[in-house]
């Protein structure tokens, strides 16, 4: 109730705002597709927080590449708090944002927001995460996120020795003793990613290959609510004293994001994992964040996905672009990211595994970092 009447007030103040203006928004481009210059076109970005280092890194370049074009940029993080962000993308309506682009904290948080936006004829692009239960969504750029999860649980495989780097059978038959982590189940990609997974993994689970000593598979059990390190690292130590403390050691635990990756490395570190005699297990993670490329240099993390948030900030400003030039933006996929109400068109980026082999070639020789930076574990 009270969502509709702020988004009443919102499109209420929109409709004031763009009769002022006599038809322009503050921006002077009244929406998209109106033909103006670069320079009299707002885009407004709203990332999620900067806790995380993969969405400072994406809100820098999506800015950087937008202002490189001569628009006009917005760019807001909100801290991972949903009414800041709410708040942020209200902000930047009224301001007369000309396109919207949009990693949402809670997918399903935002409808009165995108409401206001499709009344002020404002192309919403949804950024590497879709936004959900809403008409209001014109786009959506993003990695495959089902073959994110297969790839995590491939390199999990890979890391055990059950498989090689190619997918043919490796040395080891097992049984392993594995845990498994998800993501915040707030955030579409947790499902994909968890689905895409499981795929690979569940034949092995109920073939005795894998076994989750905690039984805990369902998404909802291992779920990591925003995706943070601490939730994580408790979960880790409670799930190491709860079903290992008659010395069981954990082969494998697959994380879906460096964050977490890092929060279950530190609970295995406290209970004394990490020694010649106790290893760390295998732990997988996402994103390439340089903390845990740093780790993967090291040895205590196995593997990551990485996903190049420079190649994912070239297609949200081509998105934009083609919605401030009156165009309709290339879509590659037009029929997986069903939102709740419509199938969103979007465009998928492919992904790449990280074993410490591949820092070099693909994270270093490609200028995602530097060699300094992966050996401090930050940039700059
Ligand atoms: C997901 C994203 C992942 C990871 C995670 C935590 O939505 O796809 O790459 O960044 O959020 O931030």
């Amino acid at each position: 109730m009270w969502k509709r009447m702020r988004a009443v007030a919102v499109g209420a103040l929109l409709v004031l705002g763009l009769a002022a203006c006599g038809g322009q928004g503050a921006g002077g481009g009244g929406g998209a597709g109106s033909g103006g210059a670069p320079q009299d076109m707002l885009v407004g970005v709203a990332m999620p927080t900067q806790t995380s280092e993969r969405w400072i890194a994406d809100g820098n370049a999506v800015r950087d590449q937008l202002s490189a074009a001569g628009y006009r940029v917005d760019l807001q993080f909100a801290n991972d708090d949903i009414p800041t962000q709410s708040q942020q993308i209200d902000q930047m309506i009224t301001q007369g944002a000309d396109v919207l682009i949009v990693a949402a904290i809670d997918g399903t948080a935002l409808s009165g927001q995108l409401q206001a936006a499709k009344a002020a004829n404002i192309p919403v692009i949804a950024y590497d995460r879709l936004i959900r239960e809403t008409p209001d969504v014109d786009f959506y750029v993003t990695f495959d996120n089902f073959q994110v999860g297969v790839a995590q649980a491939r390199a999990l495989l890979t890391g055990l020795g059950l498989q090689k780097a190619d997918g043919t059978p490796g040395a080891e038959k097992g049984p392993f003793v594995v845990e498994l982590f998800a993501g915040s189940l707030d955030d579409n990609n947790a499902f994909y990613f968890y689905d895409g997974a499981m795929s690979v993994l569940r034949p092995l689970i109920d073939a005795g290959t894998l076994r989750v000593r905690s039984g805990q598979t369902g998404i909802e059990q291992i779920a990591t609510l925003r995706w943070a390190q601490e939730t994580a690292q408790k979960r880790m130590e409670d799930l190491l004293t709860g079903s290992y403390s008659d010395g069981t050691r954990v082969d494998g635990v697959l994380s879906p994001y460096d964050g977490i990756s890092r929060g279950v490395i530190t609970a295995l570190q406290n209970a004394g994992y990490g020694s010649a005699a106790r290893p760390l297990p295998v732990v997988t993670g996402q994103d390439a964040e340089i903390a845990s490329v740093k780790m993967i240099a090291d040895g205590q993390q196995s593997s990551t996905i990485f996903k190049d948030t420079r190649e994912l900030a070239k297609q949200a400003v081509a998105a934009s672009t083609a919605f401030l030039q009156g165009r309709t933006p290339e879509a590659n996929d037009t029929t997986t990211y069903d939102n709740g109400v419509k199938v969103v068109p979007s465009h998928l980026l492919p992904v790449q595994t990280v074993f410490r082999a591949d820092i070099t070639p693909k994270l270093v020789d490609t200028g995602y970092y530097t060699a300094e930076d992966v050996a401090r574990g930050r940039q700059g």
